[in-house]
């Protein structure tokens, strides 16, 4: 396997792992990357790993341009696994002269791996020689992890950024333009309600902060999909507009069905939003997953929840989505719950109480349907959607 050239002295010799589909949770329906480069300068350097299986991979690559046991330097910008996995082999293989981490890498990789990986700590400002070139650190807590930190090298001017900007997309293509638009924007944007959508605050800060300190990368190399090298301004600026998630006349019903009836609500309730002139999406959790729900979530400003009742409890399905968004954290929703039942309806009152808890503004309370919907709850459920777009027309103002 080989290594891609992506500047004079850069390399990718990351992985490709097209057949995944369920990473940790987020089903990735066009698999993934693990992206790794490495810097061909007097003091050969790598910037990140890949997952352990994919160590051999990677270590084809490297060799591919140069003997693995001369690299000096190795560069951890983040440790979750997929891309700190394969560093204690790295590290045990290569011997480097230096591992670089921030802070909270240094803690995190010590919890993962129990062992002395001699790494050196680093913080924003500081500057390390990669021999013809300077790599300068800017950490990135909390985007996703604590430990998150770029590493910018600046005579090439290229932005390693991580899991910032980057898509889990399994492709052969290396860079933006090479790729299909009308597939990664889908990917950008799915990724970032998932993964980064819970930080959002923080992005906008760290977007102004990068601002000041007057970066502007030629290339931005992220750690999944692919890089950025003919306009890495554009996914800087759609960065910029999910973080800010600004309010739309959309609204998103999450539901699912026992024998229909909820379901028939749920219908009610989006023809009543189309009614008010508000754009809807009907998600079912029957034929649906928690990934797809967050990317429609992104720029909505309205969640209808919808459950039937199973041994007292909600449908486990929508328990489960549920608890996924309500991480997510997104923000300025307004919302309302509904469901069918047979004997208690209570639980179908306590997705109000979710609601509340994910910080939605719940504009009325839950409808509940004994049994199959009669025509005065169907009416009922046609007004909730008027409601909601009404209450969206007047925030969108
Ligand atoms: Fe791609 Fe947060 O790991």
């Amino acid at each position: 396997m080989q290594a891609v050239q992506v500047s004079t002295n850069v390399y990718w010799v990351g992985a490709i792992d097209w057949n995944i589909r369920d990473f940790h949770g987020y089903s990735t329906k066009r698999g993934t990357t693990y992206n790794a480069y490495l810097i061909l300068g007097e003091k050969p350097t790598l910037i990140d790993t890949v997952k352990k299986e994919f160590y051999g991979e990677m270590m084809e690559r490297i060799a591919s341009v140069i003997d693995p046991k001369k690299i000096e330097i190795i560069i951890s910008n983040h440790s979750e696994l997929d891309h700190s996995g394969a560093l204690p082999q790295v590290i045990a293989a290569v011997a480097p002269t230096e591992v670089y981490v921030s802070a909270m890498g240094q803690k995190d990789l010590t919890g993962h791996f129990h062992q002395d990986l001699k790494m050196k700590v680093v913080k924003t400002g500081d500057k390390i020689d990669v021999g013809g070139d300077t790599i300068s650190f800017v950490e990135a807590r909390m985007l996703h992890w604590p430990d998150s930190m770029f590493s910018y090298l600046e005579k090439e001017n290229i932005l390693f950024s991580n899991d910032v900007f980057g898509m889990h997309y399994a492709t052969s293509k290396l860079f933006d333009d090479e790729n299909d638009e009308r597939i990664w924007l889908t990917e950008a944007e799915k990724y970032y309600a998932n993964i980064v959508l819970p930080y959002s605050d923080i992005v906008l800060r760290f977007l102004d902060q990068v601002k000041k300190m007057g970066l502007s990368p030629k290339m931005i190399a992220p750690d999944h999909g692919f890089i950025w090298r003919k306009d890495p301004a554009r996914i800087v600026d759609l960065y910029a507009k999910w973080a800010a998630q600004a309010p739309k006349n959309k609204a998103v019903i999450v539901y699912d069905t026992m024998w229909g009836s909820t379901e028939q609500m749920a219908r009610q309730i989006a023809d009543g939003l189309r009614a008010g002139g508000s754009e809807v999406r009907l998600i079912s959790m029957h034929s649906n997953d928690r990934s797809k729900v967050a990317l429609e979530i992104l720029d909505a400003s309205a969640l209808l929840i919808g459950s039937p009742v199973l041994n007292s409890q909600i449908f486990p399905a929508m328990a489960d989505v549920l608890c996924y968004l309500k991480g997510l954290r997104k923000k300025g929703l307004i919302g309302a719950a509904f469901g069918s039942y047979g004997w208690n309806g209570s639980p179908v009152d306590s997705l109000t109480k979710t609601l509340e808890e994910m910080g939605v503004a719940v504009v009325a309370p839950a409808i509940k349907s004994p049994f199959v919907p009669d025509e005065n709850i169907k009416k009922s459920c046609f007004e909730l959607g008027k409601l909601i777009s009404q209450k969206l027309a007047e925030k969108i103002q």
